[in-house]
């Protein structure tokens, strides 16, 4: 029994995909301990610095006074407590949408969203670059799975064509990413939502790195584009840049209501405790306010320096294409092994720069993925490319 895993976890290590965890000693933030030193962080999503705001830790902590820690219960039992309820109203009005359910996670918001808008015989088209929690979702469902490659419009038409032929009369769900996680990139939402249209498809959109960060007081790429009302499902994390935990879903009045109702993983599990929506729903305000629309200018800055300083030294390593308005940077080192004794060396040198590797992403596409936040000091920013110079090529 001992050794149950040890040849399939030997055989990780020969392929350098093996993965462990490293305790962080302190808060969240531009800088973090471990083992008793500070590294300077670029791998965190908490892209606006609010994961360990005074305000959102005196909502959390407000809310444990008055309803305790644990929910003791699931949402449709006796667990909704009214943060859970003034969060949800408050993201509804935020995203302009009728109505807005919170999910424990928001891979828990896709494993229970998709198999209640698809079943067997419905058809989903994914971009190739989606999200585990979005593939995995669209497997549970049982819908039949095609892939389309990433941003690949006229593929996805061609999908389309097919699905609408071959599956008569079934539903198709179209599921993309407004800013691709591992790459920064965005989807060409426009022409999207003109496919989706005219072929009579919905169309689910993960704005989890989105959200807070672009459109509109921080509304998502949707708004930006302002095609909100033709996004059926808009699916978006409480975790990153509103800096506390939780998805949520943001639609209809009546597909809310389908998802209390259908949404497994909202139905069979406790309710997130109240001060986590409690948090959460702090942060909603905060970013509709004037002090959000400073933190987003704020990361913007941060964003152009980072570009500033890195992009034209690292073009070779970056995907192909001009390199997007985006808080994340991949440096695409390809191999493994390479990857991982990079980011080794650049955690020897006090910089916090963890390697992704398959089958977060695809073999041989292993990269170091950088994150800027608002948080982050020029000095910071500034500190990172010498540190990738006395190690890369
Ligand atoms: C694109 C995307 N969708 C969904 C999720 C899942 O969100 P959460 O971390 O809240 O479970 C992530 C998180 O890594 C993500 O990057």
């Amino acid at each position: 029994m001992r050794d149950l895993f040890a040849e399939e976890l030997k055989a990780l290590r020969e392929r350098a995909l093996d993965r462990h965890l490293r305790e962080i000693s302190s808060e969240q933030g531009p800088e973090v301990e471990i083992a008793g030193r500070r590294f300077i962080n670029f791998s965190s999503n908490d892209y606006l610095g609010l994961a360990n705001d005074p305000r959102l830790r005196e909502a959390a902590t407000s809310a444990i006074g008055k309803f305790g820690v644990g929910a003791g219960a699931s949402r449709l039992i006796s667990g909704t407590q009214s943060p859970h309820l003034r969060l949800e109203r408050a993201l509804a009005k935020w995203k302009e949408t009728e109505a807005a359910l919170c999910f424990g996670s928001g891979y828990a918001a896709a494993l229970g969203t998709i198999p209640a808008l698809v079943a067997k015989n419905d058809v989903v088209l994914l971009d190739k670059l989606c999200h585990a929690s979005l593939i995995d979702g669209t497997k549970l469902s049982g819908a039949v799975l095609r892939v389309f490659p990433h941003n690949h419009l006229a593929k996805l038409e061609s999908h389309l064509d097919w699905a609408r032929r071959k599956h008569p009369g079934k539903r198709i769900l179209i599921i993309t990413e407004s800013v691709f996680s591992m790459d920064g990139d965005r989807a060409p939402l426009r022409e999207l939502v003109e496919l989706k249209r005219r072929f009579g498809a919905l169309l689910l959109l993960d704005e989890a790195h989105a959200i807070g960060v672009i459109g509109p007081n921080g509304r998502g790429l949707a708004a930006a584009e302002n095609v909100s009302e033709e996004v059926d499902v808009q699916m978006g994390t409480l975790s990153k840049a509103l800096g506390a935990s939780g998805g949520y879903i943001c639609g209809s009045r009546t597909l809310i209501e389908w998802l209390i109702n259908r949404a497994r993983s909202f139905i069979y599990s406790t309710a997130p405790p109240a001060a986590m929506a409690a948090a959460a729903l702090a942060a909603v305000d905060l970013l509709s306010s004037p002090e959000g629309e400073k933190r987003r200018l704020l990361l913007s800055k941060k964003i152009n320096l980072m570009r500033e300083l890195l992009s034209p030294r690292t073009s070779h390593l970056s995907p192909p294409g001009d390199p997007p308005h985006s808080a994340i940077f991949p440096l695409i080192v390809g191999n493994e092994q390479a990857a991982l004794d990079l980011a080794n060396a650049l955690q020897r040198d006090g910089v916090l720069v963890p390697a992704i590797r398959y089958p977060t992403v695809a073999k041989g596409a292993a990269r170091l993925r950088i994150t800027v936040t608002a948080a982050h000091g020029d000095d910071q920013i500034q500190a990172l490319y010498p540190a990738i110079k006395r190690h890369s090529l």
